[in-house]
């Protein structure tokens, strides 16, 4: 597995290689690698580089679509990584989720047309638009609400407004993106941050270097 890895780049003795979501964290995660006194320059720069390495070479950074970072670390392409909880809820992962950053804070929650909550007792099951199709059958489940699930990978708050769906399950922030189309929240589904996962095989071999860079992170 890590084989793989130093074939991929240029790692020194003690290096870490982590994947990191492209998009609105990484702005967030770059002052916090700045405090843990890794220059976040190289992570900001407007290029397409995918790989890129910080100046003293100790630390290198894959550049992924979030949904991708799990996997690029559960196989050992890298020895940790960056990701919302969000991700994580969908598929089950063998890795380790050492640090809650704390940051890319925001809810999974249901939602619809503003002020018209569907009713229960309806002829057909409630039609749920959402590309987190995993929370959304569990949260029904649980619910011993009979469902149909729609999958979407974006832009889901149009399913209501076309009548696409009754209801969305989906990341809502600061709430602007339903406010401006006339959605609202019925429910919260459970609260959301990104955190660190490890690879299981390089928390232990490079237990030092994880070590060193987690502490600062944590303390940052
Ligand atoms: C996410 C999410 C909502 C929006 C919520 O979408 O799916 O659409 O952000 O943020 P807000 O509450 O601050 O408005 P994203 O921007 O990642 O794009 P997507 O529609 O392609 O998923």
């Amino acid at each position: 597995m890590l084989e793989s890895a130093s074939a991929l780049l240029p790692t020194s003795d003690g290096s870490v290689t982590i994947a990191v979501p492209k998009g609105r964290v990484l702005k967030q995660l770059a002052p916090r690698f700045a405090r843990a006194g890794i220059d976040p320059n190289v992570l900001l720069s407007e290029d397409r580089r995918l790989v890129r390495s910080s100046a003293d070479d100790r630390v290198h950074f894959l550049l992924l679509k979030p949904d991708d970072v799990p996997t690029y670390v559960e196989y050992g392409a890298a020895d940790l990584g960056i990701v919302g909880r969000d991700v994580l809820l969908e598929r089950e992962y063998d890795l380790y989720v050492p640090l809650d950053l704390g940051i890319g804070k925001c809810r999974m929650a249901v939602a619809g047309i503003k002020g018209a909550p569907p009713r229960s007792g309806e002829l057909r099951p409630l039609r749920v638009a959402t590309k987190f199709v995993s929370v959304a059958e569990r949260y029904y489940r649980e619910r011993r609400e009979q469902v149909e699930i729609i999958y979407v990978q974006g832009s889901v708050e149009l399913a209501p407004l076309t009548g696409l769906a009754d209801v969305i399950v989906d990341l809502v922030e600061t709430g602007e993106t339903l406010k401006q189309n006339g959605l609202e929240v019925f429910a919260d589904i459970v609260d959301i941050t990104s955190v660190v996962i490890a690879n299981v095989a390089a928390f232990k071999l490079k237990r030092e270097p994880i070590r060193t860079l987690l502490d600062a992170l944590a303390r940052s």
